[in-house]
């Protein structure tokens, strides 16, 4: 594991002993007094993610102009909430795609934006992006555990803000995963996708040392609310949790938990009707 910040920070400490523990799993005590509406069906089963292998050089573009989020941002603030109550029917791409794009996406009009939407900037220095970060460094990054999404197969994937791809990571359905071992909450594994904001804290820690933990903690905060605004403008059901296996998300996406570390998964999907 590369540490390039302050090995043993109290930083690191109070990241690594506030992550949930598999156990968290397995505690039906602990689990039942956090979300004891969802707690019978747990440990039901062994449920193993189906990794069919991870080819590098798949990337599906994204439109991000196929639909538009145009609510008063008045209306959208006042009437976001969380749901969770996911319907089975496919989360439609372009739906998916703006949010993303909402959300973490560098803007295409910037001059910069091609060249320069990762490079680090100093205060003052514009605005490539649709989500403010400290420093301009855009700390947050969103993988996408792709469970049921019209035209895209299942499988995580990175969003890359710049190009507004969707690069895959790893095929293969992690539905009943996420439900078994990834998200302490069963219903996100019935969304149509399951966001995972992420941080690069070592590259904050470069500029920002002990104090990038507050920053890259807050980064997400930002993105997350884009994410909350965007989804109910498009009609879409959305809900935070806080309440995953830091080890097993990190692990499933290629975090070591420090230097990059999961902060925040959000599922969407189309509301259930019924
Ligand atoms: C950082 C964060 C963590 C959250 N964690 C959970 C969670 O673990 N489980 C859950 O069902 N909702 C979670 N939520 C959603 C909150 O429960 C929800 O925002 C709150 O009850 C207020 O409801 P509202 O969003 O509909 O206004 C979280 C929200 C945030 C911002």
């Amino acid at each position: 594991m590369k540490l390039i910040h302050n090995p043993g920070s109290s930083a690191d400490i109070y990241h690594t002993e506030s992550c949930n523990t598999k156990s968290a799993k397995l505690n039906r005590a602990s689990y039942e007094m956090n979300y004891e509406r969802s707690a019978a069906p747990l440990g039901s089963e062994k449920a193993e993610a189906v990794i069919e292998g991870a080819p590098r050089d798949v990337r599906i573009k994204l439109d991000v102009t196929a639909v538009s989020a145009d609510m008063p941002v008045e209306t959208a603030i006042t009437n976001r909430r969380s749901q969770k109550d996911f319907s089975r029917d496919a989360l439609p791409m372009p739906h998916l795609a703006k949010v993303l794009y909402l959300a973490n996406g560098a803007r295409p009009s910037s001059p910069d934006a091609s060249s320069n939407a990762d490079a680090s900037s100093s205060y003052g220095s514009g605005s490539n992006f649709n989500f403010p970060s400290a420093g301009g460094l855009a700390s947050t990054q969103i993988d996408v555990f792709v469970l049921n999404v019209a035209g895209v197969g299942p499988g995580i994937y990175r969003f890359d803000r710049r190009t507004h791809d969707l690069v895959l990571k790893k095929k293969g359905n992690f539905s009943t995963w996420l439900k078994e071992f990834g998200i302490l909450q069963i219903e996100f594994g019935d969304a149509g996708a399951v966001l995972i904001l992420s941080c690069d804290m070592a590259r904050l820690a470069e500029k920002y040392s002990i104090r990038a933990y507050r920053l890259g903690l807050m980064d997400a905060g930002h993105v997350s609310e884009n994410i909350y605004l965007a989804a109910h403008a498009l009609d879409l059901c959305v809900c935070a949790t806080a309440g995953f296996i830091d080890s097993e998300i990190n692990s499933a996406l290629g975090f070591d938990g420090l230097d990059q570390c999961a902060l925040l998964a959000l599922g969407i999907g189309l509301a259930n009707e019924a």
